[in-house]
């Protein structure tokens, strides 16, 4: 299993280049099911999770094609069977979110259920019950969600979401772009990645209005039809680079092709850190050359500091001078990157869904193992960040949602390096 070594204590410098969002590409992936017509998205992060979503799309009937130029068709001219099978959706949530295109063109479908994962338990019942408002019935079996759409197909409906949630406000909008008449969805999710779907959807011929908003519209329409779609960029890549750069005194890091508004909460944080954050011709620029200071952050949905970028930011704090308290609201186990933070030296206590780091702690580096995505990519940062050889082992997760990671690092002066055992 490949493993990653990085020599810490060398400031980042240079530019990094940010790829297309993961969670974005994802779900308009999952949209290529609602046509007969080719979608190619162009901007695609080539990611352990969107090829694992390809191999779904490909059982599924559709034609999945890498082009150049980090392009990707898929053309799901027919659906040979509407079914995905619990071996091609555990390996990755997103691939859930293949239920709502089936329903909405097919009538029926039988999805695997997801089941939990390291960072909760993460239910799918808003999904469920969205689906149920545009006129599904859904039967739970064996682990399987099978659904059926009533004889003329899905209809409209008013789906007023009890919490936020970014998979069941896409689902919704998955289904709800075929369905007869119109859908209101309320208490959306407002994530840049929502606002990405509907402008593709629509792109493709759907008449999806507000997405970005709490209140989304959308009058449903009798098909879709191919079309070109750019991914948005990555803001957890770019909210993580920019972090990176920080860690370190002396980084200085231009994010090129980063939309600097995605990342408003982060910004603001690292400004209060003592980091100095400045739009650039292409990107945001982000570098730190005074101390780095405490700041208290709590996760929340956007426009609020995103949970992807929690563990991130906890790293950058263990080497702040201070003590900040970091919440978690979003996920009910997202602190598991703290006893390998811990390994490397950093001072972190944990109550609840609460981390008190007390900082500045002189990291120095160890083998630390990777728990998930996100939570890997913390354990990078202080490895930059430490004196010292850090081990980062397991690190398949951080395949599944950063693209060329070392190659990027490297570039901008960071020692690491991708061994094989
Ligand atoms: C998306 O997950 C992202 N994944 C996550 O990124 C991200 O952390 C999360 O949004 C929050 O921003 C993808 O887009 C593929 P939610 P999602 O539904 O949609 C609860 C990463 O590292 N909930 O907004 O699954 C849920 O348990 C990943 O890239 C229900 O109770 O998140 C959570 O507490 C990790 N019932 C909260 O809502 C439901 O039916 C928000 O989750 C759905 C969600």
């Amino acid at each position: 299993m490949d493993r990653i070594r990085i020599r810490g204590g060398r400031p980042l410098t240079g530019r990094i280049e940010i790829s297309g969002a993961k969670n974005s590409a994802l779900k308009l992936m999952a949209a290529s099911l609602l046509t007969e017509g080719a979608l190619v998205l162009s901007r695609m992060p080539r990611l352990a999770d969107t090829r694992f979503l390809g191999q779904l799309l490909a059982h599924l009937g559709a034609g999945v094609e890498e082009q150049d130029g980090a392009k990707l068709s898929i053309h799901a001219a027919a659906i040979t069977d509407p079914f995905a099978p619990y071996d091609l959706v555990r390996k990755m949530r997103a691939s859930f979110n293949v239920l709502g295109p089936l329903l909405a063109r097919e009538g029926r479908a039988k999805v695997s259920l997801p089941g939990g994962c390291a960072i909760g338990a993460r239910p799918v019942n808003l999904h469920l019950e969205a689906l149920e408002a545009l006129g599904a019935q859904i039967e739970l079996e064996e682990g399987y969600v099978i659904a059926k759409a009533p004889s003329g197909g899905l209809t409209g409906g008013r789906v007023t979401f009890p919490m936020v949630s970014v998979g069941a406000t896409e689902h919704a909008m998955l289904a709800a772009v075929l369905a007869k008449g119109e859908t209101v969805l309320e208490n959306c999710a407002r994530e840049p990645e929502i606002a990405d779907l509907a402008g593709c959807l629509n792109a493709m011929g759907a008449q999806v209005e507000g997405a970005g908003d709490a209140v989304i519209r959308i009058q449903g329409v009798d098909r879709l039809h191919g079309a070109d779609w750019t991914v948005t960029p990555d803001r957890i890549e770019t909210g993580t680079y920019a972090i990176a750069a920080a860690a370190v005194a002396g980084g200085d890091v231009t994010l090129a092709g980063a939309e600097a508004g995605h990342n408003g909460a982060l910004w603001r944080a690292l400004e209060k850190a003592g980091a100095k954050v400045e739009t650039a011709g292409d990107g945001v620029r982000v570098s730190r050359s005074g101390a780095l200071k405490a700041v208290d952050i709590d996760t929340a949905p956007y426009p609020g500091f995103p949970t992807d970028l929690q563990a991130q930011f906890m790293a950058l704090m263990a080497v702040a001078e201070g003590a900040s308290i970091i919440r978690e609201t979003i996920f009910e186990n997202r602190f598991m990157h703290v006893p390998e933070l811990s390994r490397l030296g950093a001072k972190i206590q944990v109550h609840g869904n609460e981390a008190v780091v007390r900082g500045p702690a002189t990291l120095k580096g160890a083998p630390v193992m990777a728990t998930d995505l996100r939570a890997s990519v913390s354990l990078v940062i202080a490895g930059l960040a430490a004196e010292g050889d850090t081990i980062v082992n397991r690190i398949y997760h951080l395949d599944r949602g950063f693209e060329r990671l070392e190659e990027k690092l490297s570039a901008c002066g960071a020692e690491i390096i991708r061994e094989s055992e």
